[in-house]
């Protein structure tokens, strides 16, 4: 068995933090690791981006996940830069809403993503990754996060959302420009307009499909807007970037430690608990952010009203408190109660989607190959958001 524990190197400027380099180049653990310690309620100031707290460990983080009332997400929950005011999707789509039209919303979409849904897709998400593997295998060589890892995840909420097969292509070639783009999904003139056309298409004819239900269901009576319903289809295929990440993060994981990929090839029953680890060692949303609804205190520091409060969720996932050996990757790790997916009202409701597609790909991979190996070097996100391989050559030898 191989496993590697690497301690981070003293590092204390949290303003690194803030800076997508850092992400792609540099060593962001060793700045969260000192923060945990020195500076768990971090006050950053007003740079181009706007003033906000730093939490850094796992209870604090924790806490404010469940904490809605006081934790608003209707003005975004990402950091922006301060010219560009709050997201624009502020009360309109599913993660940018507070209780109580959160929760109605929330079970607008809710029957497309629970256990029941995600065990009925099981048979697409496997053949979905097969096709993938196939065509990984008659290339020889390929970017697992493009060729595997993005077809895969696109293919499967593009059909939950409704999109027919025959355009997938297009819709994964959109979102691949957008994506390696680094801009909004929103920002390609093609996505919003496809998903405005097939909008149309289901007001007319509604077929068992989440555009149908965005199209036809009510909140408090009332039917969703144009906007709202596009908006909603849209954020969807941008959370998928997290599902995507943590494929590719943890091949990467199991390429670096090899003694992790024997003992699963070994012993499949480890499965499940490897797809915590993933979640845990990739942690691919880097941070979420809340806007304090109403004053209050975290450990000692007053919060005021209207204050933005960041959460790193890398470093809740290395807390030393919660975690025995944490910068060690080990499939076996019990209990590991990570924070991956979030917490509380907004805890990622793709999160046994995310589950499903990383057991099918990775048991197909151990089924179906005899060799996978890194053929040149990895290339990471520049971006505070989410982090993980944007690039991951490899060799993939069938059995
Ligand atoms: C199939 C892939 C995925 C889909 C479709 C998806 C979808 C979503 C959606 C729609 C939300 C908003 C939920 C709400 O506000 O009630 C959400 C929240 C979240 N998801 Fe996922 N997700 C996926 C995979 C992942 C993965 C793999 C991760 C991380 C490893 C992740 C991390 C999160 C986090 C941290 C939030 C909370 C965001 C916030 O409210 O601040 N998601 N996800």
């Amino acid at each position: 068995m191989t496993t590697t524990t690497v301690s981070p190197a003293p590092l204390t400027d949290p303003a690194l933090l803030t800076d997508p380099a850092t992400h792609a180049e540099g060593d962001p653990h060793a700045v969260w690791a000192w923060m945990r310690a020195h500076a768990p309620v971090h006050r950053q100031p007003a740079t181009e981006l706007p003033a906000f707290w730093s939490l850094t460990r796992h209870e604090d983080i924790r806490a404010v996940y469940q904490d809605g009332a006081t934790f608003s997400s209707a003005r975004g929950v990402l950091l922006r830069g301060a010219a560009r005011g709050d997201d624009p999707g502020g009360g309109l789509t599913l993660a940018l809403t507070d209780a109580p039209r959160h929760r109605k919303l929330r079970n607008l979409m809710a029957d497309w993503f629970n256990t029941r849904a995600v065990r009925a897709l099981n048979g697409h998400i496997r053949s979905a990754t097969r096709a993938v593997l196939d065509r990984a295998f008659a290339h020889g060589t390929c970017d697992f996060a493009t060729d595997i890892a993005g077809r895969l995840s696109l293919s499967v909420i593009a059909r939950i959302i409704g999109v027919p097969e025959r355009d997938h292509e297009d819709l994964y070639r959109w979102t691949d420009e957008a994506f390696e783009a680094h801009t909004s999904l929103l920002a390609h003139p093609r996505i919003v307009e496809y998903f405005t056309e097939l909008l149309f298409l289901r007001m007319e004819e509604p077929t068992d499909d989440l555009v149908s239900a965005l199209v036809h269901g009510t909140v408090d009576g009332e039917l969703l807007t144009e906007e709202e319903a596009v908006l909603n289809c849209e954020n969807l295929i941008g959370a998928t970037e997290n599902g995507r990440l943590a494929l590719i993060g943890g091949m990467q994981a199991f390429l670096e430690h090899p003694g992790q990929w024997q003992r699963l090839a070994a012993d499949r029953s480890l499965l499940p608990g490897a797809v915590e680890e993933i979640l845990r060692w990739t942690s691919s949303a880097t941070h979420s952010m809340r806007v304090a609804a109403r004053p209050c205190e975290i450990r000692g520091e007053r919060i005021e009203e209207g204050d933005r409060v960041v959460l790193w969720l890398p470093s809740a996932n290395r807390d030393e408190s919660v975690f025995e050996d944490p910068y060690r990757f080990d499939i076996s790790r019990r209990p590991n109660r990570h924070i991956a997916l979030a917490a509380g009202e907004h805890f990622c409701i793709g999160s046994t989607l995310a589950r499903a597609e990383m057991s099918v790909l990775f048991s197909e991979l151990l089924d179906s190959t005899s060799r996978i190996e890194q053929t040149g070097p990895v290339r990471r996100l520049r971006s505070i958001a989410v982090n993980g391989p944007e690039r991951l050559p490899v060799r993939i030898v069938p059995r």
